[in-house]
């Protein structure tokens, strides 16, 4: 009983010293994603390595996200490397942490034309032959998960940037037809699982997304079970498209869900705080695309720390496309999607320091500096209230309205974003007489 007892305050002393150093203090006070995404009736998801479910990689996963995709462990090549010998070890990992930590999984994926093993590739098939390889990978893949896969993204990437579609072994071999099977195959092995097919660059409305979206159609009226498509979404900064919005909302009227599967907004490297706040209103106007459309299920984050990103080996050069830095500390993508969600930012850790700089004998110069430590901010506004009739004539590095005494200042499209353990500085000048007396300022 005693050595039990001292077993149990050790495992306890343990745990606690553990629990400190887990997760970023910057991020203990923030409603999870998942309880702003759900909410809201939504998914908020990552890709995710296995081997990495473990420490604070695997306390944010589990904390932050309520769905969970595989990054690589269910592809084709991942799961039969040999002919006939399968490997789920990684896949099932990820489904048991997904159902530990009540997520669903998105099945990423089940045809398409990369990372299969090299004995299909490299193979002589004919068509009968391919084919029934396709739907025996399909059958064994979605029937060993049969009602614990949310959603498959049955096929990957079938088109070129013109519409046509991409030549790969499956439809040189099998002709378009190969999409209408899979689906069928994969509906007969898991009738629950919602059937999608993914693509990039089918974001914004253009000749790719307007192939998929006739497929699509002609899938539905053809009684072809397919139940979504997934936008992959890898964004360079700055460039989301203007017509996302849109081309969701003519997807859902199709009478499919959409689903932003991959998201990640890559920048030149290195970063600094303008592409920041550049990629924090990047992915809040992905959010705030998928938050408007009713039939949009969620957002997958394609890695959700710099440090488990595709993209500095896909892109040389290009980076930081997460909402968390390379040491899992939040960067102002984390609070922007927190906001698109409907969550409210904390300003705890952030304060605003008014002085005047120069004053004459009707006006003066002020300025105010925010700054942050152990917190950041993807936007700001700083307002308090004059106590002696000054009245602010003109500002920089933020816009501020004036309305009797109350002063309302926001952040610049430019500086928004506070990180942590820097400030930014607006300034104005405005008139007084009689005294001018330094505000206090309140930042929300
Ligand atoms: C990527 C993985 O993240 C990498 O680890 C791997 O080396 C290559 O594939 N579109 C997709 C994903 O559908 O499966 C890809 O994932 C990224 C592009």
């Amino acid at each position: 009983m005693r050595s039990l007892r001292t077993g149990l305050s050790l495992a306890a002393l343990v745990a606690a010293v553990a629990a400190l150093f887990a997760a970023p203090a910057a991020h203990a006070g923030d409603t999870p994603l998942r309880d702003l995404a759900a909410a809201k009736g939504k998914v908020i998801g990552t890709a995710v390595t296995g081997s990495k479910l473990t420490g604070t990689y695997g306390d944010i996963a589990g904390a932050q996200f309520n769905s969970l995709t595989p990054g690589n462990a269910m592809k084709w090549g991942s799961v039969e490397p040999t002919q006939g010998t399968f490997n789920w070890a990684e896949a099932d990992q990820i489904v048991a942490f997904a159902q530990a930590h009540n997520q669903q999984v998105r099945g990423h994926t089940l045809v398409w034309h990369s990372q299969n093993p090299s004995w299909l590739t490299n193979g002589t098939w004919t068509s009968a032959q391919l084919g029934s390889l396709l739907q025996n990978h399909i059958s064994t893949e979605v029937g060993r998960y049969k009602g614990e896969i949310a959603a498959w993204d049955v096929v990957n990437e079938p088109f070129n940037e013109d519409g046509t579609y991409r030549s790969t072994l499956w439809y040189n071999g099998l002709g378009a037809d190969y999409i209408a099977n899979a689906l069928t195959w994969a509906r007969a092995a898991d009738p629950d699982a919602k059937l999608y097919i993914n693509d990039y660059n089918v974001e914004g409305v253009n000749a790719k997304s307007t192939a998929l979206y006739n497929l699509v159609k002609d899938l539905k009226s053809r009684g072809v079970p397919i139940d979504g498509v997934g936008l992959q979404a890898h964004l360079v900064l700055g460039q989301v498209p203007s017509t996302l919005q849109q081309n969701i909302q003519r997807f859902a009227d199709l009478g499919v869900d959409v689903a932003i599967t991959e998201l990640d907004v890559r920048m030149a490297l290195p970063s600094d705080s303008t592409k920041l706040a550049q990629q924090a209103a990047d992915y809040k106007s992905v959010l705030a695309a998928c938050v408007a459309v009713t039939r949009c299920a969620g957002v997958t984050v394609w890695g959700f720390t710099d440090s488990d990103s595709w993209v500095p080996s896909t892109f040389p050069g290009y980076g930081a496309a997460t909402p968390y830095d390379e040491n899992y500390a939040p960067k102002p993508a984390y609070y922007a999607i927190a906001q698109a969600l409907g969550g409210t930012q904390s300003t705890d850790g952030c304060s605003a320091t008014y002085s005047v700089t120069s004053q004459w004998n009707t006006g003066f110069t002020g300025q105010v500096t925010i700054a942050c430590s152990g917190t950041s901010l993807s936007s700001w506004t700083a307002s308090w209230s004059f106590g002696a009739g000054q009245q602010i004539t003109q500002a920089w590095n933020a816009t501020c309205t004036q309305s009797g005494s109350a002063v309302s200042c926001a952040n610049a499209s430019y500086n928004g974003s506070v990180p942590s353990g820097g400030s930014v500085t607006f300034g104005f000048n405005g008139s007084w007489s009689g005294s001018n007396p330094l505000p206090t300022v309140t930042l929300g």
